[in-house]
């Protein structure tokens, strides 16, 4: 990659692409990773050495020592994951020092009420379901995401990094809190003792105590960094089909997690990004509920899973599997504004006589469109239209350079690129560091 350059990491799809992994790779060319969106509804997991992490709220850049790794003021932080994210680290001998990780005073604190209202909503919609009716429980990962994100809209409710470590303003605002929270869960059907303001108190001042070092204004630490003529890397969390905005709405997760979220989750213009590199799983996986126009149920489907171990990071939850839906990857790209993609697990394809890819929808009146439905009523409707192409028998997670990609295996990249738009500089045959192909610019793989 060009020195001197801001990228951004974005997942294309429903998420878990493999942005963990690029993120990695790509550090070593960057001074500051940035995550601004999100929290640990997040899994991202990165292997190397023969060991794998699973980063939940760490930006994946803390795992090169080089680097600086930043919490931006739109994450979403659970104080307790993330200090049990920097012991789990610290014990595995990789230290996490404040000089190295700045977390937003701006960024919005994940409570134990926010994950019991998760929780809570999503059972009472499950159960409200009836026969015909559209499902409207999310799947969500229980994380406290949702209701974090609503309280900072409400404003008057919300806590963040910064009033943890005041405990007169914590209290203050804890028992107001707590008297309402108490009502709204009583009412969602959550038999539990009131919430008590004295003891949330007590456990989140201590907590802020142990985080205190870290809290900052990362806004200006930004763009001190940026003056300073270091190369930040913003990390994305979730996926373009998860954006609050622009993807597949209801069923998808509370923030702006294209990269339209960069410049309001860490105070810096959007133009500061130089590329952007949109990642994509070779062919497609879902978690949770919400339409899915290419998800396999059969044989083929249940093979992606296996091969690829799809399931979830961060829940275990088994993966929804399908084939690679170019018309939402080329949606995504558009928004994101992506200068190159990469391409991930293509390694899991190998072995199949032929693959689809769905290059069209056919909708109810029996008209095509090359273009996405991001709206979930609407999207649940349409029948995907299938190129189909031939696969490759022989394994490739051992190859080391594009020429030694089967014919097949090229085609499929090409086919993506021309579709997209989008060149793909960089192809992932395998979850190590080492397992990856440069094609272009990028990354020094
Ligand atoms: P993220 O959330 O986008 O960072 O992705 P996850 O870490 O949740 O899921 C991607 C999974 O695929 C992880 O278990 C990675 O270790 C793994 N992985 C990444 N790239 C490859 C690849 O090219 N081939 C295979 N087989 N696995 C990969
Ligand atoms: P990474 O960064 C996959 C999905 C959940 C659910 C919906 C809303 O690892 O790619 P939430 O808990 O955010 O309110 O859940 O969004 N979801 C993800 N799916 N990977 C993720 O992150 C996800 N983050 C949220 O499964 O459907
Ligand atoms: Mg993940």
């Amino acid at each position: 990659m060009t020195p001197g350059r801001s990228t951004a990491v974005v997942g294309l799809q429903w998420g878990d692409e493999g942005k963990g992994k690029i993120v990695d790779l790509l550090a070593a060319e960057h001074d500051v990773i940035v995550r601004y969106n999100g929290g640990a509804n997040a899994g991202h997991t990165v292997v190397f050495d023969g060991n794998r992490y699973a980063l939940h709220l760490l930006p994946s850049g803390i795992l090169s020592p080089e680097c600086r790794c930043v919490i931006g003021n739109g994450v979403v932080v659970d104080p307790r994951q993330l200090l049990n994210e920097i012991e789990s680290l610290e014990a595995r001998g990789i230290p996490v020092e404040p000089q190295r990780l700045l977390v937003s005073d701006r960024a919005h604190v994940v409570m134990p009420y926010h994950k019991e209202h998760d929780g809570a909503m999503e059972e009472m919609l499950a159960r409200s379901v009836g026969q015909g009716d559209e499902n409207l429980s999310i799947g969500t990962t229980r994380r406290g995401i949702g209701p974090t994100y609503a309280d900072k809209v409400y404003r008057s409710l919300a806590i963040r990094m910064g009033d943890l470590l005041d405990a007169d303003v914590l209290r203050q605002r804890l028992d107001i809190v707590c008297t309402i929270r108490t009502r709204e869960l009583e009412a969602l059907g959550v038999q539990a003792s009131p919430l008590d303001p004295a003891a949330l108190t007590e456990t989140y001042f201590a907590l802020g105590q142990q985080l205190a070092p870290y809290v900052t204004d990362t806004v200006y630490a930004l763009h001190d960094a940026v003056s300073d003529g270091q190369r930040l890397l913003f990390e994305g969390a979730n996926a373009c089909l998860l954006d609050i905005d622009h993807g597949t709405f209801p069923y998808v997760t509370s923030s702006n997690c294209s990269t339209l979220g960069i410049p309001a989750g860490t105070g810096l213009p959007g133009q500061l990004i130089d590329q952007t590199i949109g990642i994509v799983k070779a062919y497609g996986t879902r978690v949770g509920e919400g339409p899915f126009p290419t998800e396999d149920l059969g044989p083929d489907g249940e093979r992606i899973r296996e091969r690829g171990n799809e399931y979830g990071t961060t829940t275990g939850r088994p993966r929804r599997c399908g084939w690679l839906d170019l018309v939402a990857v080329r949606y995504s790209a558009m928004v994101c504004g992506c200068s190159a993609l990469a391409v991930m697990l293509l390694d899991v394809l190998s072995g199949f006589d032929e693959l689809k890819l769905c290059t069209a929808y056919r909708l109810p009146d029996g008209s095509m469109t090359d273009r996405f439905k991001p709206d979930a009523r609407q999207l649940a409707t349409v029948q995907p239209v299938w190129e189909t192409v031939p696969g490759w028998p022989e394994e490739i997670d051992h190859l080391t350079s594009e020429d030694a990609l089967p014919t097949a295996a090229r085609d499929y990249l090409d086919r993506i690129a021309a579709f997209v738009g989008c060149p793909v500089d960089i192809v992932s045959v395998g979850p190590d560091r080492a397992q990856t192909i440069q094609l272009g610019q990028t990354a020094s793989a």
